[in-house]
């Protein structure tokens, strides 16, 4: 019998194409997305489960998973997957670490140019007919880019892109991470700094950390009172990082000047959260890594790494190693 496999929602067709060709795929390709129940149902005959970041994998949906053998997930963040337990009950778990790098890196710049530059805002002034002025002296400024500092908090391959490009902006680069990367700062010319020294030190301050016990919650009320009140501030890691309602006081009551974010405490964001009313925030809804090119090499890469546990072959994208020793990959192949 050929394995079976529940695709979540509908994703680029290279993926599908992919698992059609070795499996038996339920592919829930209609809007809108899957209630928790129709999860709990659907995961209970799946071999495989080909997710989301939308989708919470948590212990009551892997208790029904009975036959589970293998969660790809379509995103380098696996913060809603329990893998602890996935990794104790012997289930393999494949993510997408590197294709969507540098698209981020360049969602991230679009946000914080967005931002200093006031580019959604200036839009807005003209489709609403308020340009009136043709070139007025002190209409709109916002604030240089070039030679200014840029923070980066968490220096992994999506905070060393945004490093790469910083550089053709002639800026100084400050970043904080748990370790220290002292090869990389040689290579990127990037500076290593606490995190109070970079938030009051930097013009510009992006996050790229993982959402974890450690990171959520690290930039509060503390933290944005620490940062000038020039600075702009991008997220387009994961919501959680940031205390959202001491980042409306900041933008509110200029502790900062601006923020670009593509990511929320709650996702979609409400129609009526305050955040909505503000200026100086550019918002997107999570598509940092949203271009034909890399959410297409993300669902290939999901669904090979599927393919792979399923053949008892090591996928190059495993997230939890550590699996093989709890379920060797030659008692999940069934393939
Ligand atoms: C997007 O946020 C991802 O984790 O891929």
């Amino acid at each position: 019998m050929r394995p079976r496999v529940y695709i979540t929602r509908k994703i680029p067709e290279i993926g599908v194409k992919i698992l059609r060709e070795y499996c038996e795929v339920v592919y829930r390709d209609e809007a809108p997305p899957p209630t928790r129940d129709e999860l709990l149902k659907m995961i209970e005959d799946a071999d495989a489960i080909y997710c989301t970041l939308s989708e919470a994998i948590d212990r009551e949906l892997i208790d029904r998973a009975e036959k589970l053998k293998v969660i790809g997930t379509m995103s380098v963040g696996v913060d809603h997957i329990d893998v602890d337990y996935a990794t104790k009950k012997g289930i393999y778990v494949v993510y997408t670490p590197g294709v969507l790098t540098e698209t981020v890196a360049d969602h991230t710049w679009a946000l914080l140019l967005a931002v200093a530059r006031r580019v959604v805002e200036a839009d807005s002034i003209i489709r609403r007919g308020d340009w009136k002025i043709p070139w007025a002296p002190t209409m709109m400024l916002g604030y240089d880019v070039y030679g200014k500092v840029l923070g980066i908090i968490g220096l992994g391959r999506i905070g060393q892109a945004v490093a790469r490009r910083a550089k053709g902006f002639n800026m100084k680069i400050l970043y904080y991470d748990v370790v220290r990367m002292r090869e990389v700062e040689e290579e990127l010319g990037v500076e290593y700094a606490p995190l109070e020294r970079l938030l009051r030190e930097s013009d510009y301050v992006s996050i790229h950390v993982p959402l974890t016990p450690e990171t959520r919650g690290l930039i509060g009320e503390r933290e944005l009172r620490l940062m000038k009140r020039t600075a702009i501030l991008v997220n387009t890691s994961r919501g959680p990082v940031i205390d959202q309602r001491a980042l409306f006081r900041a933008l509110k009551e200029g502790w900062i000047a601006g923020a670009g974010l593509d990511v929320f405490e709650k996702e979609p964001i409400d129609p009526d959260d305050p955040l909505l009313k503000l200026e100086n925030v550019v918002l997107t809804p999570h598509i940092g890594s949203a271009s034909h090119e890399t959410r297409s090499k993300m669902a290939e890469l999901t669904a090979t790494g599927i393919i792979k546990v399923l053949r008892g072959e090591r996928p190059e994208n495993l997230f939890n190693p550590e699996v093989m020793k709890v379920r060797p990959l030659s008692e999940v192949k069934i393939l």
